[in-house]
């Protein structure tokens, strides 16, 4: 039998071959791996550790937190906050960043994450996930402020996800390929289970919340207008649909056996650019599907080389397989 790579050890390879994880890098990694195994302990519980449910509070973007939004941030944050690797954390449920207490050592990196995305999903039991993104703090020993945040996602040096579904399954990138650990529950350790995803080109499956359809600009209304004309259509082929409202979950789908994904600025809060944030949604999964040789585009630029200006910025997002994705940036006039 084949001798298991666990992530520790792939981590470990990847330090020793490419040079690409220094070791407080690898530790954070660990760090982030085990706090999403600790959530999906937690979310495997519902209603049996009343974990289901409204906190009873918003967040700074005026959405309802739920607890599993809470539990979730705690625990990235108690499990990151000592190990001397992080200088700051950011997170879509907290307003500031978070600066490590002075009572730890300060590491050389930033943490981004949405803990808990597709907060919709989680009472009624489908798939949600914890996505992260990893930045390095520009250099000289000041304190961290929010605008060291502010970079643009070429410069992420580790993005990932982890979903809570019939599987608990780590999603990872440092730059060399994406792999995929699937969580063996026995031993307790995420286990290799797929090493240099990549995206098929063609495609006859998009995702989008059709119930905006309305409200679209014309290039995305064009792009979806015609996959539904289906095989008599200018696409000349059947399209499907699908829809989970986790963002993780449509994601991995596509990830695995191809498609696009699509969140698109709609009319009904014109000022916003779309609904889901650039720096820990639209950046890490934006860099994941580069690395699996698909695109990430808002229509009108590469989303990584967006220059951020706020830590909770919105963002449209066109992701997944390379041609379907240039075809809606080539409708927005922009190839
Ligand atoms: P979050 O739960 O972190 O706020 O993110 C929810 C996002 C994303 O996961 C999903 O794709 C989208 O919101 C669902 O939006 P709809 O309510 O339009 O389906
Ligand atoms: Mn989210
Ligand atoms: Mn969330």
């Amino acid at each position: 039998m084949a001798t298991s790579i666990s992530l520790t050890r792939y981590l470990v390879e990847q330090q020793r071959a490419g040079g690409l994880i220094p070791a407080p890098l690898r530790l954070l990694l660990e760090v982030v791996a085990r706090a999403c195994k600790s959530i999906s302990h937690a979310v495997s519980k519902g209603a049996l550790g009343d974990v289901l449910g409204t906190a009873g509070s918003e967040n700074v973007q005026g959405e309802v937190q739920k607890k599993l939004d809470i539990i979730a941030n705690g625990v990235l944050i108690e499990a990151n906050e000592w190990g001397g690797h992080l200088a700051a954390m950011a997170s879509e449920e907290m307003d500031g960043i978070y600066l490590v207490p002075n009572r730890y050592p300060q590491g050389e990196y930033l943490l981004l994450f949405d803990p808990l995305d597709g907060s919709s999903n989680i009472d009624v039991n489908v798939s949600i996930g914890t996505i992260f993104s990893v930045l390095r703090k520009p250099d000289g020993e000041r304190r961290v402020e929010e605008t060291d945040f502010l970079q643009p996602g070429t410069r992420q040096v580790a993005a990932g996800y982890c979903i809570y579904g019939p599987q608990t399954t780590l999603v990872l990138t440092v730059g060399a390929g994406v792999a995929l650990f699937t969580l063996d529950r026995e031993q307790g350790s995420f286990v290799l289970t797929q090493e240099n995803l990549r995206i098929p080109e063609e495609t006859r499956e998009f995702a989008i919340n059709m119930s905006n359809m309305r409200h679209w600009a014309a290039p995305v209304k064009r792009y979806i207008d015609e996959c539904l004309q289906g095989r008599s259509g200018p696409r000349g082929k059947d399209f499907n649909m699908r829809w989970v409202a986790s963002m993780v979950a449509d994601m991995h789908r596509i990830l695995s056996r191809g498609g696009v994904f699509l969140y698109p600025w709609d009319r009904r809060e014109p000022h916003k650019p779309g609904k889901l944030r650039l720096l820990y949604e639209a950046n890490p999964m934006g860099w994941l599907v580069e690395q699996a040789g698909g695109a990430a585009s808002n229509g009108r630029q590469r989303i990584l080389e967006i220059q951020p200006t706020h830590l909770h910025e919105r963002v449209s997002v066109i992701l997944g397989s390379k041609n379907e994705v240039e075809r809606v940036a080539l409708y927005h006039g922009t190839r």
